[in-house]
């Protein structure tokens, strides 16, 4: 407890705040200076609003200091703890474009320099589960075709874990880049995705845990589109037949990037069982 001297008031909380955020007010780049006050403004206001106790302050510092001894070159674990909280979509949705693909989390298991690929390829192997077809086109945003875009897709195989979690698939099993034609479409066969759960062996799992969440993701392919004078998208093609669209534990779903993984009929190539459609609309790159 304060105890006041006499004739002197305690400090209150709003004084307090003030003086941090004056002693801060001095910080030279703008934008340093701002991302600081509001900062200190919101972990203030947190530790009021809610009467921080000193045991939970602890134990708060305890469970960041855990997030980072459990991050080495493989594992991130403050990006799955952004992940889980939804401050990675958050900040995915304040920086979207209008009127173009919606974008999603990266995720942990994206390899630069996976291998091009020929139109319509299978990135997988049989064992990795059932034979999908996806294509679509990719455009811009005024609907013209894009040709000689990119798409870098990755994904998990039947057993819920990527080629670099697991020693039994090859180096770049379910990984490719692939180049639209000259109308802009594109294909590749792949494996129809599973649902898979991000690990919990970390303070991450613990937060999970003591919430009530499950640690599943949604069944999902990803891909990162480009071309040239257009903005990169991030994103994701969901399974629409999944159990955990609305409770993926990452909040990556956005119902734009759901789709049906039909299955295939005469009409389809015969060596698929599915065939899910997925067009992509790129914005232009920001004037620099
Ligand atoms: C993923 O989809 O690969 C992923 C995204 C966020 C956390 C863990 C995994
Ligand atoms: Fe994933």
């Amino acid at each position: 407890m304060t105890v006041a001297h006499p004739g002197q008031t305690a400090m209150t909380p709003d004084q307090l705040t003030a003086q941090v955020l004056a002693a801060y007010s001095g910080t030279p780049e703008p934008r340093l200076r701002e991302l600081l006050a509001a900062l200190i403004r919101h972990v203030h206001a947190f530790a009021v609003e809610t009467r921080l106790t000193s045991a939970e302050w602890l134990a708060g510092l305890e469970f960041l200091t855990a997030t980072g001894q459990k991050c080495d070159a493989e594992r991130q674990e403050f990006v799955l703890l952004s992940d889980v909280l939804g401050l990675s979509s958050l900040v995915d949705l304040i920086n979207a474009a209008d009127g173009v693909t919606e974008s999603t989390v990266l995720g942990p298991f994206y390899v630069p320099g996976a291998p091009v690929r020929a139109m319509g390829e299978q990135i997988g192997r049989p064992q990795d589960g059932s034979p999908a077809l996806i294509r679509g086109r990719v455009t811009g945003q005024a609907g013209h075709p894009l040709g000689g875009a990119t798409l870098d897709v990755w994904q998990s195989s039947g057993n819920g874990l990527y080629d670099t979690q697991d020693p039994q698939q090859p180096p770049f099993n379910l990984r490719g880049v692939f180049v639209t034609g000259p109308d802009g479409r594109y294909e590749f066969r792949t494996a129809r995705p599973v649902s898979y759960p991000v690990p919990t062996d970390g303070p991450v799992g613990a937060l999970l845990r003591g919430s009530g969440r499950h640690n599943w993701r949604a069944a999902h392919i990803h891909a990162i589109v480009s071309a040239p004078g257009c903005r990169p998208v991030t994103t994701h093609i969901f399974d629409a037949d999944n159990p955990y669209l609305g409770s993926d534990t990452v909040f990556g779903v956005k119902d734009s990037l759901v789709k049906e993984f039909r299955p295939a009929g005469p009409a389809d190539p015969p060596d698929v069982s599915y065939v899910a459609d997925m067009n992509f609309t790129l914005a232009n790159a920001q004037p620099r």
